[in-house]
């Protein structure tokens, strides 16, 4: 009898003890105000097929700073300016981690590329990378030439294709992936290779890998919420990274391949060309703090992913409001996981605005009014138009000009100072005969 006391006695005990420490825990927590949670899913039910929207909704109902759990993990919310800046900056280090998603495990080698991997040593020695490595601006100025090239091939095919509808999105997105690929990979996977080089992929192949790893690294994977069911793989996303993955591990491998039998080959004179290049000699070097491993060297090289579908985001305002100082606009992050690619980002979309805004007058094809426009969007990585805008182009220029007057800042707008124009090979100012030319030929 008196075991059975002392045993009823103890459990009492501990319950009580379990109830009164997460009751304590609860009041030191003070969690922000939220969504009452269902058991397992949280509140996952309020969350609909554009979560960004979902979260706003639940914002002007709880405030600025709220807390919703998605599935067995709290999620805080912060929708102003204010705690946006208290996010990002008061307490940037303790959001500085990333959650450790299916994404990040199945196709960036195990959170090995900076996007996913966890903040700490390895994430640190990434970032200094790309900062001094990677995309410093003499890096930067180095491959000018590749965004010239590829800003000139893009007018001419918009000048070619003039007065006929057109899908601006797949110009814009061939113009990215092409000026990426040739600075990370050294060549453009865009464009049929010629009869006698072997193919490692089609560019049709090559765009729908990347399509899939753009997509699979945006989607709300259940797994990620409600880990004990990841196993299910109920929205098939996972069986779909692996499948990715190995694709994506046989094209790396051939690329590394490639590079380095080149390095071999030119022995002494070898020089980086490329960023696949620059990583390799930083994975061969005995003083990183952290080794830069074979996988990391590939999952590195995926980065050029993250730019192909950035084109919604481009606005008419002034560029320094982009770079996240008065977390208004914050289209880069900002704080310590703030895209290191934007100084990138930013000239690329600047010179490829102004080119379309100089050289072309726009208007809707025949019939379709602007009202009549879908402003509707897809939830992913970025927020694409859910059907892209078709227009028509028309040359504002004389013919001769257009392969050969890149306009290298945003010229149409006035906000910015510089007025650069490439005429062939040379730079010059608004002034410069060539511009006159290009500006009575306008008038
Ligand atoms: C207009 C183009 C671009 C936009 C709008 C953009 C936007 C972003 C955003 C919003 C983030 C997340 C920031 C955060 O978590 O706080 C990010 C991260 C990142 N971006 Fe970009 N990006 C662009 C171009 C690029 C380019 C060209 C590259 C490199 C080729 C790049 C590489 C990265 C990387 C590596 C990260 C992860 C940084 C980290 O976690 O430390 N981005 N970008």
């Amino acid at each position: 009898m008196e075991t059975w006391v002392s045993y009823a006695f103890a459990w009492l005990a501990t319950v009580s003890l379990i109830l009164l420490a997460s009751r304590l825990r609860r009041r030191k927590l003070n969690p922000p105000p939220g969504p009452k949670p269902w058991p397992i899913i949280g509140n996952l039910n309020l969350i609909g097929e554009l979560p960004h929207r979902s979260l706003h909704a639940l914002s002007q109902k709880y405030g600025p700073l709220m807390q919703v759990q998605f599935g067995s993990f709290p999620v805080v919310v912060g929708s102003s300016v204010e705690m946006a800046k208290t996010i990002l900056k008061t307490h940037d280090v303790i959001f500085s981690g990333r959650p450790k998603t299916a994404a990040g495990k199945y196709t960036t080698y195990n959170y090995s590329d900076i996007t996913w991997s966890p903040y700490g040593p390895y994430w640190r020695q990434a970032r200094k990378m790309c900062l001094m490595e990677l995309f410093s601006a003499k890096r930067l100025e180095s491959y000018e030439y590749i965004r010239v090239e590829e800003l000139k091939a893009l007018l001419k095919t918009l000048h070619k294709s003039s007065g006929r509808p057109i899908n601006l999105k797949d110009h814009l997105t061939d113009v990215s992936l092409n000026v990426i690929s040739r600075m990370v990979l050294g060549k453009k996977y865009t464009v049929k290779s010629s009869e006698n080089e072997k193919e490692i992929v089609t560019p049709e192949e090559f765009k729908e890998m990347l399509d899939e790893l753009f997509l699979l690294n945006g989607v709300l994977d259940i797994g990620d919420s409600i880990p004990w069911i990841a196993f299910l793989d109920l929205q098939g996303y996972i069986k779909r990274m692996k499948v990715l993955s190995k694709k994506f591990d046989k094209f790396m491998e051939h690329v590394l391949d490639e590079h380095e039998s080149r390095r071999k080959r030119e022995d002494k004179n070898w020089e980086p060309k490329d960023m696949v290049d620059v990583l390799l000699q930083l994975a061969s070097d005995p003083n990183l703090e952290v080794k830069l491993e074979r996988h990391g060297v590939k999952a590195f090289s995926q980065v050029q992913r993250l730019f192909s579908n950035c084109w919604s985001l481009i606005t008419l305002i002034d560029p320094t409001m982009l770079r996240g100082h008065d977390y208004e606009l914050l289209p880069f992050g900002a704080g310590r996981r703030m895209c290191p690619g934007y100084p990138l980002g930013l000239k690329v979309i600047q010179a490829t605005l102004s080119n379309l805004l100089h050289g072309f007058k726009w208007t809707l094809p025949d019939g379709v009014r602007k009202e009549e426009l879908s402003m509707e969007e897809i939830f992913g990585l970025s927020t694409p138009k859910k059907y892209p805008l078709v227009a028509v182009a028309e040359p504002r220029l004389p013919a001769h000009v257009y392969p050969n007057v890149i306009v290298l800042a945003l010229l149409a707008l006035p906000w910015l100072e510089m007025d650069l124009c490439l005429i062939g090979n040379r730079f010059c100012h608004q002034n410069c005969s060539s511009h006159e030319e290009t500006e009575q030929a306008e008038r």
